[in-house]
């Protein structure tokens, strides 16, 4: 089971306390550590978290930096951890317009795990689901033009391997908190059979309880697929 993760609300934690906005990030990379060990227990094989837009960068200058030293700090504390617990960790998103620094820790965390087999690990950063789709169409046309691949032969699945998610299952279920019920960019093409859920709490305060109580909600629904039930 896939689930992604619209990670919101870290501002809104903090500004309802009078304290700063990077506070509320602060806090919300602690519950990621969390969910991430919680997670296979749960039943989820995949973990995709949304940590960063293509559209985030028009934040005041300070909040992205920050941003940038939670991941940097996210990568160089957990590591080890994610390694030992047998978790593969990719990233999905343009990762070109990131600093070099935070480029290298990705790589080398991405390879240093490659071969792990216990929850696939996904951190969006940078990502947006429609620059996604341009940067898969670029490779896909590039293809056709020098001819290794012909145009009747562009299927969904050639868009889907071409994708940042390539030769991973589709979300079943992708929550956001914190309130807004919008996708913001996130998984545009993967999501069109996924579940949503939208849990009344800020990322903060987004427990293993909440994230438990989500699944359980998951498990009832029904997922017909455009079918009617044959029952
Ligand atoms: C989500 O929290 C984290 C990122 C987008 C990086 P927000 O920073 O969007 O929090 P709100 O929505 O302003 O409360
Ligand atoms: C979406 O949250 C991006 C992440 C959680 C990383 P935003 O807070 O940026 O989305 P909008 O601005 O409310 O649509
Ligand atoms: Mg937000």
């Amino acid at each position: 089971m896939h689930v992604g993760i619209i990670m919101d609300g870290n501002g809104r934690w903090a500004t309802s306390r009078g304290l700063a906005r990077l506070v509320g990030h602060k806090r919300g990379a602690g519950r990621v550590k969390d969910i991430v060990k919680n997670s296979p227990q749960l039943g989820v094989t995949t973990l995709t978290l949304y940590a960063f837009s293509t559209e985030n960068w028009k934040r005041a200058a300070h909040e992205v930096e920050g941003l940038m030293k939670l991941f940097r700090g996210y990568m160089q504390n957990n590591l080890l951890e994610l390694h030992e617990k047998n978790v593969r960790v990719r990233f999905l998103g343009d990762a070109s317009a990131l600093a070099q620094d935070i480029r290298s820790q990705m790589e080398h965390l991405a390879d240093l795990t490659k071969d792990n087999s216990g929850l696939n690990l996904n951190i969006a950063i940078n990502y947006g689901g429609r620059d996604e789709i341009v940067r898969a169409t670029r490779s896909i046309a590039s293809k056709v033009l020098d001819g290794t691949l012909s145009l009747d032969d562009i299927s969904e699945d050639t868009i889907c391997g071409h994708l940042d998610t390539r030769e991973q299952a589709d979300p079943d279920l992708i929550i956001r908190t914190a309130g807004e019920l919008r996708l913001s960019n996130f998984m545009t093409w993967q999501s069109a059979y996924s579940e949503f859920m939208f849990p009344n709490v800020s990322w903060p305060d987004f427990t293993f309880e909440v994230y438990q109580k989500c699944l359980g909600e998951f498990t009832g629904r029904v997922r017909q697929y455009g079918a009617i039930d044959s029952k």
